[in-house]
């Protein structure tokens, strides 16, 4: 059974996370294949080039490379991109989805000269695993150990050459000794209005949905900062064009079927709301720390890390202290409430 919060979660459309509504056809249509056809993320994306020239050259493969940033942003994109680039095949798996030593052991032993290994949500690595992943970082080599006591021997076998592609939304929560065997570290940042403009204009060629320029603006601003929420806009807004209008999403369209989700002007929904009401109206502004904030408005304390708070922070509508989060006068204004300050209290009046 799925828990409340986990239900608030499937049924936000600006969550960034992936969900089971996003159609895989639809997305890997629409995924970039070269680091030419990959909007945004300039200074990744010029470094990425760099090294990956240099190892073509050299003829070997790519060094270990760690993605992180905010979920929705392109990271198993740009792992595809890295392996379209170098001529190589990338496996993709997942953190959470190797259990056991054997299942790591399996993928590095069916993996070509030069592959790309693809982890995402590495930081759900166990310490068993990562153990395991060290010598094959490092070496090219799996340690085996066979037998148990004192008659147990260690085996190495050696590996192919391979690339490990590890993606995070937390690189906090990597242990040390993991993110020191990554020779290339990426921070991948949110998008601009212009850049999401021209993702969703290039998405919308290659899905045939006409997109007016202005309507394109509009779903970018809602999209915070986000491809994948820009992307899942974009087919939302489609059907209301469809059946409301004559299949041309407009402004005018856009902005109706936007209002219509409950996204806001500035991509806020009512989880961001909340969020920001409760910081303001419960807690005179803040600081309020994010486990209080979480229990208070029924979500996970991870949720609002990783989903709402990188975007209020861009938008600067909180703030992080050593004390907790604190509202600021943006958010006051952007919801309509009036910072009010009465013997050093803050109080918080609804304009
Ligand atoms: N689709 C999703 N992310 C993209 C990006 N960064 N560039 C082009 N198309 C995309």
């Amino acid at each position: 059974m799925l828990e409340t919060s986990d239900m608030e979660f499937e049924r936000r459309i600006v969550s960034p996370e992936r969900s089971l509504t996003d159609g895989e056809d639809m997305e890997l249509s629409i995924r970039p294949l070269t680091l030419n056809e990959y909007i945004g993320q300039e200074k990744a994306k010029e470094n990425l080039s760099i090294f990956i020239q240099a190892a073509k050259k050299r003829q070997e493969p790519l060094d270990h490379v760690l993605l992180y940033g905010p979920p929705g942003l392109g990271k198993t994109t740009l792992s595809g991109i890295i392996a379209h680039e170098m001529g190589v095949n990338i496996r993709i798996t997942s953190g959470p989805a190797i259990e056991k030593p054997g299942d790591l052991a399996a993928l590095l032993t069916n993996l070509s000269e030069n592959d790309v290994l693809f982890i995402d949500e590495i930081h759900r690595l166990s310490r068993s695993i990562e153990e395991v992943l060290y010598p094959a970082l490092e070496d090219f080599a799996l340690d085996i150990i066979i037998g148990k006591g004192p008659s147990a021997r260690s085996l190495r076998i050696d590996l192919p050459k391979f690339t490990l592609v590890g993606a995070t939304t937390r690189s906090g929560q990597l242990t040390a000794p993991l993110r020191d065997r990554f020779g290339v570290l990426l921070r991948l940042e949110l998008y601009t209005h212009e850049q999401l403009c021209d993702i969703i204009q290039r998405s919308a060629v290659i899905l045939g949905i006409p997109c007016e320029k202005a309507g394109a603006v509009e779903l970018a601003r809602r999209a915070r900062g986000t491809p994948r929420i820009a992307n899942r806009l974009l087919k939302r807004v489609r059907d209301f064009a469809e059946v409301m209008g004559n299949g041309r999403i407009t402004e005018d369209i856009a902005k109706i079927a936007l209002d219509r989700l409950e996204i806001d002007s500035l991509g806020l929904d009512s989880m961001d709301k909340r969020m920001l009401n409760m910081i303001i109206t419960g807690y005179g502004g803040g600081p309020v720390g994010l486990e209080t904030l979480a229990a208070a408005i029924g979500e996970e304390a991870v949720t609002l890390e990783d989903v709402c708070e990188p975007y209020l922070m861009q938008l600067g509508f909180i703030s992080r202290t050593p004390r907790g989060r604190c509202a600021t006068l943006g958010a006051y204004k952007h919801l309509g409430i009036e910072q009010v300050t009465v013997n050093s209290e803050q109080l918080a009046i609804e304009i």
